[in-house]
């Protein structure tokens, strides 16, 4: 597994450090006013752990998992909710936290959703990586971690075709474990 990383951006000691000041500023931030903390799945899980540790503040929790609708290996774009917040976020201030800002389109549509359809007034965005060079859709996390250049990553929740996820750290998989 480590031998398949090209090099390591990210270590476990930098990630640590980045995700307890994110919790801090989203701490302070939410001046303890309560939030939901909504993970999207599967990414985001190693990352919204140490982030909801690190939020000093009252908090709930909830999951939703999204996917792109497409055919063969390119994605039409369209993003389906698969499973769906189950508690009431009617009125409530909910932090979505995700693993990479990839194009933008997952993030974009779970915040409208989350607003139109679910009812939440104050939707905020987390992310752990912003890979600003794929943006397609014109949006901006509320809090980022760290900017990456668009490099594959792996690690720290991030996969190639689920592997990788259990890394500790974040890194770029060798071109040879993914191109055939
Ligand atoms: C990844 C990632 C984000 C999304 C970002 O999810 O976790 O949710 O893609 O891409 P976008 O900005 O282009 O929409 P993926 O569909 O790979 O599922 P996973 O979280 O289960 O790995």
């Amino acid at each position: 597994m480590h031998g398949d990383i090209a090099e390591v951006l990210f270590s476990a000691q930098d990630i640590h450090k980045r995700v307890q000041a994110l919790g801090r500023q989203i701490s302070n931030d939410l001046a303890g006013r309560e939030a939901v903390v909504l993970a999207l799945l599967k990414g985001s899980v190693l990352f919204f752990s140490d982030l909801v540790r690190s939020i000093d503040a009252p908090v709930k929790v909830d999951f939703a998992w999204a996917s792109s609708y497409g055919s063969g290996t390119t994605s039409s774009g369209q993003i389906h909710l698969k499973v769906f917040p189950e508690g009431d976020l009617r009125g409530r201030t909910v932090v979505v936290v995700d693993d990479i800002l990839d194009t933008g389109r997952t993030l974009d549509t779970v915040v409208r959703r989350i607003r139109e359809e679910h009812g939440a007034t104050d939707v905020r965005t987390c992310v752990l990586l912003d890979k600003q060079a794929r943006r397609s859709v014109d949006i901006r996390a509320d809090y980022t971690g760290f900017p990456v250049d668009d490099v594959f990553v792996v690690g720290y929740g991030l996969d190639y075709a689920d592997r990788y996820r259990n890394l500790p750290y974040i890194g770029v998989l060798k071109p040879e474990c993914y191109q055939s």
